[in-house]
């Protein structure tokens, strides 16, 4: 069985995914952290993030890897660890402009197929419910009020020692999300077949139980 979860930045899918996945046994996969890789290789080697073909092409020289440990999914690029990189302000920043190229998602799709077909997933994104895996047999849009989402950004870099501005961090959401919502390609969309679940003022245990609560339903029936 595999479970899909998307929704906009800052929704707790990650969390909540990898919890998920924890519990039932199934592989967690953040597709966010595969983009995130491509656009942080990107950065490093200079290349143009408008350039599509150099993007997809730099995307079969690199090795992205997911790895489960104890402590959370840990996230190679080219055998190197870049867990904390990936998350770095310029990364978030930019990431939505790898993620609009057409060729950059086609790459992506097939390797995040590629995953799920090996294994149960739980996999989290913008387009998984409604392309990557259509015939996910669980698929949850999950979303939360932009001023919580912020918030938990907020609390969340703190807690991490960065410095950060709850005005500029909701508007980066903001544009991020817009960015996501308005591309041509695998738009953030929710799916038809999707429940929704909107974890305002909801705590992260609410929302996995949820999620499990469907995933029964579904082998029950
Ligand atoms: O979930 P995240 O914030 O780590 O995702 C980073 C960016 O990657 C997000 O702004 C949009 C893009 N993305 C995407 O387009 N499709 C996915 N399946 C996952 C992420």
């Amino acid at each position: 069985m595999n479970i899909a979860i998307d929704g906009p930045a800052g929704a707790g899918k990650s969390t909540v995914a990898q919890l998920t996945a924890k519990h039932l046994g199934y592989t967690y996969i953040d597709t966010g952290a595969m983009y995130r890789a491509l656009t942080l290789a990107a950065l490093h080697e200079g290349v143009s993030l408008s350039d599509e073909e150099e993007l997809a092409s730099l995307l079969d020289r690199i090795s992205i890897g997911l790895q489960q440990q104890a402590s959370g999914q840990r996230v190679f690029l080219n055998n190197r660890d870049v867990t904390e990189e990936i998350r770095h302000p310029d990364v978030s920043r930019q990431v939505s402009l790898v993620a609009k190229h057409p060729k950059v998602r086609e790459k992506m799709m097939v390797l995040q197929r590629k995953l799920a077909g090996q294994e149960s997933v739980v996999m989290d994104g913008r387009d998984i419910g409604t392309f990557v895996l259509p015939d996910a047999e669980v698929k949850v849009f999950l979303t939360a009020s932009i001023e919580e989402r912020a918030m938990r950004r907020y609390k969340e870099m703190l807690e991490k020692g960065h410095d950060a501005n709850l005005a500029d961090l909701q508007l980066e959401i903001q544009l991020r999300d817009k960015t996501d919502s308005d591309r041509e390609v695998a738009p953030l969309r929710c799916a038809e077949d999707a429940t929704i679940l909107d974890s305002t003022g909801m705590t992260i245990e609410q929302v996995v139980s949820r999620i499990i609560e469907l995933c029964k339903n579904k082998t029950q029936n």
